[in-house]
C-alpha cells in the first residue's frame, strides 16, 4: 500500500498531532507523517514529534519579510518533502490566500466547535456563556475564510451543568482525538467527495 504523505502544522501543545502520529503508527494506516513545522519554537509539540523519530522545522515569522513570504517559505519545505496532505493542528496563525489556493482541498483543520457555530477563538467560554446545551468538535478543509470550508466530519458532546471551560475543553478534545485520524484516513483513501 502506497501511503500519502503528510505534513502537520503546530504551534503549541500538539496533542491532536500525537493522535495522528500514533494513528499513522498502525501499518494498515493510509498515510504517514513525515515532517512537522511549527511557527513557534518552544511549541511542545516538536518535542513530542521528534520523540517519535519525525522530522521537525520551526520558523519564525519574525524572520521573513511578511507572511506571503513566510507561507512560501513552509510551501517549499513542504514540496522538498513530497507532501501530499497537510493537517493544521493548533497552527494559530492564518494561512495566505496564496498558500491555501496552492494546497487546494489538501489541508484539513480540526476546529473545537460545531461548526458553522463559534467560528475562531474561546470557542468553549462562548458556549459556556450561551447556555447551549451541545458542543463539539469539526474537521474541515481549510480555505482562506477562517474557519469556513468544508465539513468533513463532527463528533458532539454534551455541556453539563457543572462545566468549566477546562472541563469542556477536555471533553471536546478526546473527541479531536478520535475524528482527526479518522478524517486523515478518510482523506487519504479519497472516501470524501468535494464540492468543486
Ligand atoms: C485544539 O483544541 C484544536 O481544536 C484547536 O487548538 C487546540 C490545539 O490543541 N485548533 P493541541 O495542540 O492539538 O493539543
Amino acid at each position: 500500500m502506497s501511503k500519502k504523505k503528510v505534513a502537520i502544522l503546530i504551534s503549541g501543545r500538539g496533542s491532536n498531532m500525537e493522535a495522528l502520529i500514533k494513528a499513522c503508527q498502525d501499518a494498515t494506516f493510509p498515510a504517514s507523517i513525515e515532517l512537522v513545522i511549527s511557527n513557534k519554537k518552544e511549541a511542545y509539540g516538536l518535542e513530542i514529534a521528534q520523540s517519535y523519530g519525525i522530522q521537525t522545522e520551526s520558523l519564525n515569522r519574525k524572520n521573513f519579510q511578511n507572511d506571503h513570504e513566510f507561507d512560501s517559505k513552509i510551501s517549499a519545505i513542504l514540496k522538498e518533502n513530497n507532501i501530499e496532505i497537510i493537517c493544521t493542528a493548533g497552527y494559530m496563525k492564518i494561512l495566505t490566500k496564496d498558500f491555501v489556493e496552492s494546497w487546494h482541498n489538501q489541508i484539513i483543520n480540526i476546529h473545537p466547535s460545531l461548526l458553522p457555530d463559534y467560528k475562531g477563538l474561546n470557542t468553549h467560554k462562548r458556549v459556556l456563556d450561551d447556555g447551549v446545551q451541545l458542543a463539539g468538535c469539526t474537521t474541515h478543509i481549510v480555505e482562506s475564510e477562517l474557519d469556513s470550508g468544508q465539513i468533513l466530519m463532527q463528533a458532539t458532546v454534551p455541556v453539563l451543568k457543572d462545566d468549566t471551560e477546562d472541563t469542556l475543553a477536555t471533553r471536546v478534545l478526546k473527541m479531536e482525538h478520535i475524528i482527526f485520524p479518522e478524517t486523515l484516513k478518510r482523506i487519504a483513501t479519497d472516501e470524501f467527495r468535494f464540492d468543486k
